[in-house]
């Protein structure tokens, strides 16, 4: 299903357009199936939007006791880390919503081995969601960033792990950002009936026009590498998209 890419004049309404198509989500992924299970993207992007979800009118707009949370990507460090993704997600959002604690599934970045937490988070995901028609566990919505460098969750050029395709969670050392990550791979990422890349900021202009603006890459980026049988929506702020093309 071809990409569709929206252009928001500023992050708020970039943020606001991302909490109505996860309102739409959860929606219908509770009415068809029963539940919403959520993979959230870490960095900065996304805090405001999971701070938005958190308050009103979007806080009571949610059915939180049918949503199960989890992770895109962790970084390997303790839960109370500055650079935890989960420490982000909670700040911003899991502390401030009537979710159960046993539906908030976190990858433990905190183990002393990061392959461990990745084989325990996919038996977690293995055990818990529906499967695709090949066998990924298959979320609702899959939220993602990108890095100027084109990666997405921690699927690092260069790292190994955007090749990984025989398990879905995997874990490595990633010389870009210098540490261990864990990080779902791409069966997972493009089993998700619904991908919402959120892509904001003058630092991933130029990025967006390769991704985005030309015929795809002969070596492509991990991002480029997105293709799920499901839905992809790009939202992006005028920065991020000021060398697309004009949009109709
Ligand atoms: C992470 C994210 C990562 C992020 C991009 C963009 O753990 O850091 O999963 O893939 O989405 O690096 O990050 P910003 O939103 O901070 O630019």
């Amino acid at each position: 299903m071809a990409a569709q890419v929206r252009v928001f004049s500023d992050v708020d309404t970039l943020n606001a357009a991302a909490a109505r198509h996860w309102v739409d989500c959860a929606a219908d992924a509770i009415a068809q199936r029963g539940a919403f299970h959520v993979a959230l993207s870490g960095g900065s992007t996304p805090r405001r939007l999971y701070a938005l979800l958190a308050s009103e009118p979007w806080r009571d707009h949610l059915d939180w006791s049918h949503t199960h949370i989890w992770f895109g990507d962790e970084r390997a460090v303790a839960p109370d880390h500055p650079d935890s993704n989960y420490r982000m997600a909670c700040e911003a959002l899991l502390d401030h919503v009537p979710l159960p604690v046993s539906q908030v599934h976190r990858i433990e970045g905190e183990l002393p081995d990061a392959t461990e937490a990745a084989q325990r988070y996919a038996a977690a995901l293995e055990d818990t969601l529906p499967r695709a028609s090949e066998g990924a566990p298959q979320f609702d919505l899959m939220l993602l960033g990108m890095g100027p460098d084109g990666h997405t969750a921690s699927l690092f050029p260069g790292s190994g792990l955007p090749e990984v395709r025989d398990r879905p969670v995997a874990a490595a050392y990633v010389e870009q950002a210098g540490m261990w990550r864990i990080s779902l791979t791409l069966p997972v990422i493009n089993a998700a009936h619904q991908v919402l890349l959120l892509v904001a900021g003058a630092d991933k202009a130029s990025m967006l026009a390769r991704v985005l603006g030309q015929a795809p890459a002969t070596e492509p980026l991990p991002v480029e590498l997105i293709a799920p049988q499901g839905d992809t929506q790009w939202f992006l702020d005028g920065a991020a998209a000021r060398q697309l093309e004009a949009h109709d």
